[in-house]
């Protein structure tokens, strides 16, 4: 417990991670000299990370405001089979995607493609997305990134504050998910950080749920999570999760960080809103059923209109 401590206190006070790599929680960035998510900020270019508009963020449902402009999404190219990259960059494993897919719709002002996708996840299953609805942490979340189809890069449309546009997903245990066996597959491919794997027949539409459950979701202004933090990101995050077996999330958790060590806890914890909205689509489903309850309730009690 002292030892503890005093490791604790002389890497803040010597500030052995100068200059170092910026890290996850789980990573104990004290012992592995990396710079926490507290410290994200001093890393290269990452001042917004202490800014007012971070993401992920706890969502409070009953605090969430209706907006009947939040319309079901268009998805176009979600369904091209396409070939890539597997990768682990030493922080995810992340897709680069290489067809022309974009979205529209949903009170987006133009049209965004999709540039890639990664994901964040809990140790062996367990909780570990970024985001949280009244407090339930999902076992993982998948972000597909898109940008405004006028740019080129992610660099160039991080300059505009809705330049990107990032749909999250939440993960649930289930049965097992045939349409994620090749990307199951290409993980023992990329063990190792730094490394990659090609893989073949991809395609969006696969990874996510069918488009009659993608009607309900949360909408709010945010930012990235990894440094630099930056405030341009207008964050999708929906309702109902994508299911999975238990092995095929705990295959998440054999790959590794730089350092060798197993490569988990790859989330941000939750950041304060400062007085942002957060707005939910007019398919809430959560909300339909607390109404049809009501009706039930009120029918149960002879409070239902007379006849
Ligand atoms: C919908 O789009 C309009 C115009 O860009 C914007 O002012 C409004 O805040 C958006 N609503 C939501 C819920 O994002
Ligand atoms: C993929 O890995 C190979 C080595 O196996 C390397 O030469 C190549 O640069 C890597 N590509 C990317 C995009 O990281
Ligand atoms: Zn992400």
């Amino acid at each position: 417990m002292h030892l503890l401590l005093l490791s604790a206190f002389i890497c803040s006070f010597f500030k052995i991670n100068e200059g170092a790599d910026w890290c996850y929680q789980s990573q104990d960035p004290c012992a592995s000299h990396c710079k926490g998510p507290d410290l994200w900020k001093d890393t290269e270019n990452a001042a917004s990370c202490a800014g007012t508009s971070q993401s992920p963020i706890n969502i409070v449902t009953k605090r969430t405001r209706l907006d009947e402009r939040l319309t079901p999404f268009k998805f176009r190219g979600y369904e091209t089979v396409f070939h890539s990259l597997i990768e682990n960059n030493g922080h995810t494993v992340k897709v680069d995607v290489s067809t022309d897919a974009t979205i529209s719709g949903g009170n987006l002002t133009s049209v965004y493609k999709a540039v890639q996708f990664h994901l964040h996840w809990g140790e062996k299953g367990g909780p570990g997305s970024e985001h949280t609805v009244d407090g339930e942490q999902y076992p993982m979340e998948l972000h597909i990134v898109h940008m405004k189809q006028k740019y080129s890069s992610l660099g160039e449309a991080l300059k505009d504050k809705t330049g990107v546009a990032v749909l999250g997903f939440f993960y649930e245990k289930s049965s097992e998910n045939k349409n994620y066996e090749p990307i199951i597959n290409a993980l023992k491919e990329v063990k190792q950080a730094s490394t990659n794997k090609s893989v073949d027949n991809l395609f969006l539409n696969a990874l996510i749920p069918p488009p009659t459950s993608l009607t309900n979701y949360f909408r709010y202004q945010g930012s990235l999570t990894t440094p630099g933090c930056t405030e341009s990101v207008i964050w999708t995050v929906f309702e109902h999760p994508i299911l999975l077996s238990r092995d095929q999330l705990e295959a998440f958790s054999d790959l590794k960080f730089k350092n060798g060590k197993s490569m988990v806890g790859t989330f941000r914890p939750v950041q304060p809103l400062n007085g942002r909205l957060v707005y939910r689509s007019s398919g809430n489903t959560l909300l339909a059923s607390v109404m049809l309850l009501t009706v039930s309730i009120s029918a149960a009690i002879g409070l239902s209109r007379p006849n």
